[in-house]
C-alpha cells in the first residue's frame, strides 16, 4: 500500500542548526492498516506524514504508494489519494464557508470540474445523509458558514472532507489534540467509524498513549528520526502505558521526555 525505503530529510543541512528529521526510514503498511504513531516531540512524526503527503521533499529515499514511485510528486498530485488532519480545526475546514460548500470542495478534490457543479441536488442530498451519520445534527445546518461550529464539530467535518473522495490513505497528526476530552472522545469515535466502513489505511499520530494502544492494528514508535519500535496487533492487545514507556527507554537508552505524552 505505502512503502518508505531509506527516507531521509534534513532541516538546515550543512549549518549548525542542521536537523536530520527522518534518518534512513524504512516503512511498510498494508491496505487496511490504522497504525498509530507515538514519540516525544520532535521525534520526527509530523516530518514523516508530511513527507508522505508531499507538503515536503525529502532529501534521499523513495515514496510508493501501491507501487507508484510519488517520491517527487508535489503535494497536490499526491491529494486526491490521500487525505490529512491536523490538529488545527481551523486550518482543516474554511470557516467562512458553509458546511454545504466545504463539503463540495472536498468532493471534487483532485477532479477537474467546477464547483458550483458539484453542488446540484443529487449532491446535497448525500451530503446531509453523510452529515446524518456523523450524529451531530449537522444534517440541517449545511448552509451554515463552518466557522459557527464547535472545535470538536470542525474536526468532525474535517473528517468527512479528508474521506469523502475516498482517499487511499488517511494522514491524521494529532487531530484531536487540540479539543476537549469530551470532544477528542467524539472525534475519535467518528474516525474509528469512518477509518473501519471504508476500510482506509490510517496513520494516526497521537500524544495520547492510551489512545495508541486502544485504537489501530500496529503502533509505532519514534524517536531521533527513527522508528525505534514497531508494534503487531497480538502484541499491542495486551500492552499497557507503563509496558510501553518501559520499551521506549529500553530500545531509545534515553527517558521519555515529554510531558504532554506522559500527562495525557
Ligand atoms: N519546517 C521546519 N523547519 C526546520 N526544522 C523543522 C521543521 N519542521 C520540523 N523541524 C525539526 O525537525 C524535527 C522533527 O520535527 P517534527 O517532525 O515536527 O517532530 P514531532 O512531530 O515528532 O514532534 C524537530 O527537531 C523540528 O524542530
Ligand atoms: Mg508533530
Amino acid at each position: 500500500m505505502i512503502e518508505l525505503d531509506g527516507v531521509t530529510k534534513y532541516f538546515f543541512p550543512g549549518t549548525v542548526n542542521e536537523v536530520k528529521a527522518l534518518d534512513n526510514i524504512n516503512f511498510k503498511a498494508q491496505d487496511g492498516d490504522f497504525i498509530t504513531i507515538i514519540g516525544s516531540n520532535g521525534a520526527g512524526k509530523s516530518t514523516f506524514l508530511k513527507a508522505i503527503s508531499g507538503v515536503i521533499s525529502v532529501d534521499s529515499g523513495s515514496i510508493k504508494l501501491e507501487g507508484l514511485d510519488m517520491t517527487g510528486f508535489p503535494e497536490h498530485k499526491r491529494a486526491q489519494q490521500i487525505g490529512r488532519i491536523d490538529q488545527d480545526p481551523m486550518a482543516s475546514t474554511a470557516g467562512e464557508m458553509t458546511i454545504k460548500e466545504n463539503l463540495a470542495m472536498a468532493y471534487m478534490r483532485g477532479k477537474k470540474r467546477r464547483l458550483s457543479h458539484a453542488v446540484n441536488k443529487k449532491r446535497t442530498e448525500n451530503f446531509a445523509e453523510v452529515l446524518k451519520d456523523l450524529g451531530l445534527g449537522l444534517e440541517s445546518r449545511l448552509e451554515v458558514p463552518v466557522e459557527t461550529l464547535s472545535g470538536g464539530q470542525r474536526q468532525a467535518m474535517a473528517l468527512l472532507m479528508a474521506t469523502i473522495a475516498r482517499p487511499k490513505l488517511l494522514l491524521l497528526d494529532e487531530h484531536t489534540a487540540a479539543l476537549d476530552p469530551k470532544a477528542a472522545r467524539l472525534v475519535m469515535k467518528i474516525t474509528r467509524r469512518l477509518v473501519e466502513s471504508h476500510g482506509l489505511t490510517t496513520l494516526m499520530i497521537t500524544h495520547n498513549m492510551e489512545q495508541a494502544l486502544k485504537y489501530g492494528n500496529r503502533l509505532i514508535m519514534m524517536h531521533r528520526g527513527k522508528i525505534i519500535l514497531d508494534i503487531g496487533a497480538e502484541e499491542k492487545k495486551d500492552l499497557t502505558v507503563s509496558d510501553l514507556i518501559d520499551k521506549f527507554t529500553a530500545t531509545s537508552g534515553s527517558a521519555f521526555d515529554d510531558d504532554r505524552v506522559l500527562l495525557a
